[in-house]
C-alpha cells in the first residue's frame, strides 16, 4: 500500500498533519516495537503515543528500526498529567524526546486539562516554550471543552493546532468539533472505532456489507470524510492493515448522515470535566 494515498490536513501554524495514523494506547510496552513497526511497514507514518501509555521506548524503537526519513514520520506524544507545573511539563519533554531517540516531535498535546488541578494554562506556557524552541512543530490540547480552550484563549498567545477528543459514531461530540472548527483546531477522534463496540451496529454492519467493506472501515471512512485525524489502534497485524485500506472507498450522504445519526451521546472515557487523576 503506498502511503501517497493518505491525505494530510493543514494545521493552523503552516505544517501539516496524516489524517490516519496509528494509535498506541493500551499497547504493552514489550509489544510496541513489533506492532508500530508493522504499523509503519503496512504504510502508516503517522503514530499517536503518550507519556502515559508507557510505550514511547517501543515507539522510538520501531522508529530507528524502520529506518525512514525522519521527515517521512509523523510523531505525537502528550503530557503526563502529573506534570502540569511548567518545570515539570519541560522535564518530562526533554524525557519523551530521549525515550522515543527523536530531536523534535511533530506535535506534543497536554492530554487532560484536569479542570480541579487548575495548571493547564501553566502547562500550555511550557508547551509554547517547547514549541518556540523547535522541538514540537506543533502543539495541541486534549480532552478540551469549548470553555477549556476560551480559558487558554484568554490568558495565551499560540492557539492550538489541535484538539483530541473522543468521537465515534455513539459519540459525535458534535459542540466541541464545531468550536475546533470556528477556531482553526482540527478535531482529532480518539477511539474512532469505539474500542470496537460500534462495529456490530447494525446501521454498520449494513453500509459495510452494501461497500463490500468491513464495518470498521466504514466507520474510518466515516471520520476522514467528516475531516477529522484519526489514529485507530490494533494489536492484530490483520486488522492494522484492514484499517489502512480506506481509500477505494467513498460513502455517500445518505450512509454519512445515517452513521451521524447514531449519536446517543455515549462515552468510553471519562468526561473531560470530571477527569482530574494525576495518578502516573
Ligand atoms: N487523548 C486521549 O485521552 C485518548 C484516549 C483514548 C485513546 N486515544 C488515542 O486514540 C487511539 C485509538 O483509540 P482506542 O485505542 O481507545 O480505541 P479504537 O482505536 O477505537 O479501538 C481499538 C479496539 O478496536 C479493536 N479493533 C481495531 N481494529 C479493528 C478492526 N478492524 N476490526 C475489529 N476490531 C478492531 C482493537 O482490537 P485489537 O487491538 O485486539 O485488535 C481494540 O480493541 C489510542 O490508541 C490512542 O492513541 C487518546
Amino acid at each position: 500500500m503506498s502511503t501517497t494515498a493518505i491525505p494530510s490536513l493543514p494545521l493552523n501554524n503552516g505544517t501539516s498533519i496524516p489524517q490516519l495514523g496509528f494509535g498506541t494506547f493500551k499497547i504493552p510496552p514489550q509489544d510496541t516495537r513489533d506492532l508500530v513497526l508493522t504499523a509503519l511497514e503496512t504504510g502508516y507514518r503517522h503514530i499517536d503515543t503518550a507519556q502515559m501509555y508507557r510505550n514511547e521506548a517501543g515507539v522510538g524503537e520501531a522508529i530507528a528500526a524502520a529506518g525512514l526519513e525522519r521527515d517521512e514520520l509523523y510523531i505525537t506524544t502528550k503530557l503526563n498529567n502529573a506534570f502540569h507545573a511548567r518545570d515539570d511539563a519541560l522535564a518530562a519533554f526533554d524525557r519523551s524526546l530521549e525515550t522515543l531517540g527523536l530531536e523534535h516531535v511533530d506535535l506534543f498535546l497536554i492530554h487532560w486539562p484536569l479542570p480541579a488541578v487548575g495548571k493547564f494554562v501553566e502547562a500550555w506556557g511550557a508547551l509554547e516554550e517547547i514549541y518556540a524552541s523547535g522541538r514540537a512543530r506543533a502543539i495541541g490540547v486534549s480532552n478540551f471543552q469549548p470553555h477549556h480552550l476560551r480559558h487558554l484563549f484568554a490568558d495565551t498567545t499560540v492557539v492550538p493546532a489541535v484538539n483530541q477528543v473522543e468521537v465515534h459514531p455513539w459519540l459525535g461530540n458534535e459542540e466541541v468539533r464545531a468550536f475546533d472548527a470556528e477556531h482553526g483546531i482540527v478535531t482529532e477522534a480518539w477511539s474512532p472505532l469505539g474500542r470496537g463496540a460500534v462495529l456490530e451496529d447494525p446501521t454498520v454492519v449494513r453500509i459495510a456489507t452494501d461497500h463490500g467493506k468491513t464495518p470498521a472501515q466504514v466507520v474510518l471512512r466515516w471520520h476522514l470524510q467528516r475531516g477529522d485525524v484519526v489514529f485507530p489502534k490494533s494489536v492484530t497485524p490483520s486488522r492494522i492493515a484492514e484499517n489502512f485500506d480506506l481509500f477505494d472507498v467513498e460513502l455517500s450522504q445518505a450512509d454519512m448522515a445515517d452513521i451521524t445519526a447514531l449519536d446517543r451521546g455515549e462515552r468510553i472515557g471519562s468526561h473531560p470535566d470530571e477527569m482530574n487523576n494525576t495518578g502516573r
